[in-house]
């Protein structure tokens, strides 16, 4: 049985100068090559969480942690920065603010430059990498003359650079139109699919998580509430209510339907097997 690449072992967590923790007793591992969604309210931890992954908590932010952060055998706290890139890739919501270099190219060099990439080296890297997000051919164009979805893959492309083991995106698509979302979440299921890399999304679309995710983690006040496959967490249709937090459409439709007797089965959590099911329903009903 192979190690998880990220383990949490009871961790909480305080930004310098906060009483409050924003973690509290966290617990959970994640699985190399797994896709991870993680869910919650604004200020439910979500970031913090992705920011003790990466290192930044504590080793750049101080504060006060408790409990073992580990990441591919490391505790965090070990990890000196530099190497930390080579482990973990952080994007966020806004592309244009992570944009700093006159040209694409650059864009992409900049890590590798700080993490001492030979020259040689990084001739080769740089096509490869923007090869991977789609973005071959834009090497002497400018950062910020990209569409957004075009600026989120380049961000992307400038973490996957250093080949982290894991790639975490925070709200990437949330100022991105619909075809900008399909590209990014596109990108990041073939990277995790066919290069076997760990993916974690924070996000809000709970549609695209329960096509793309392995297991989505639920976060509120700081705590892991729900942790579990899409089909586990997005059928809790009342609960996530509670919470204050979307369930897919179709969970949603369909639970309303079982609750008058008129949807039978399993609660679907993605759109197609729904209108799938929906169509049968009526078939069944027209015979
Ligand atoms: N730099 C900071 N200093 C002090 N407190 C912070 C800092 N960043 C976040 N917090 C607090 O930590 C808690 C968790 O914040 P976090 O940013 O992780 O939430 P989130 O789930 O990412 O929310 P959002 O959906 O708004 O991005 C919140 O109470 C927040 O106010
Ligand atoms: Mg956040």
């Amino acid at each position: 049985m192979p190690e998880p690449i990220v383990i949490f072992d009871d961790v909480s967590y305080a930004y310098p100068g906060t009483e409050e923790l924003a973690l509290r007793g966290v617990s959970l591992e994640i699985q190399a090559g797994e896709y991870v969604a993680i869910l919650g309210l604004n200020g439910a931890g979500k970031t913090t969480l992705g920011l003790c992954v990466n290192g930044v908590i504590p080793t750049m932010l101080g504060g006060e942690l408790t409990g073992t952060v580990t990441v591919a055998g490391l505790n965090v706290i070990e990890y000196p920065v530099r190497e930390m890139a080579k482990v973990v890739g952080m994007v966020f919501d806004n592309p244009e603010f992570q944009m700093s270099q006159m040209s694409v190219a650059e864009e992409v060099a900049l890590g590798l430059e700080n993490a001492g990439v030979p020259y040689e080296d990084m001739k080769r890297i740089i096509p490869e990498t923007l090869e991977l997000v789609g973005l071959s051919g834009y090497e002497e164009r400018s950062p910020l003359g990209l569409s957004g979805g075009q600026q989120q893959r380049l961000a992307i492309a400038a973490v996957l650079a250093m080949k982290p083991n894991i790639l975490i995106m925070d709200e990437p698509t949330s100022n991105l139109d619909p075809i900008g979302k399909q590209e990014v979440f596109d990108m990041a299921a073939k990277l995790n699919r066919e290069r076997g890399m760990t993916v974690i999304v924070i996000e809000h679309e709970v549609e695209v998580m329960a096509r793309y995710a392995d297991r989505v983690i639920v976060l509120d006040k700081g705590r892991v509430i729900m942790n579990g496959t899409p089909d586990d967490i997005f059928t809790r249709v009342t609960e996530l209510a509670t919470l204050n937090l979307r369930v897919p459409e179709a969970a949603r439709v369909a639970t309303l339907l079982a609750e008058k007797d008129l949807w039978q089965g399993p609660v679907p959590i993605r759109t197609e097997p729904a209108i799938t099911a929906v169509n049968e329903l009526l078939g069944a009903t027209h015979a």
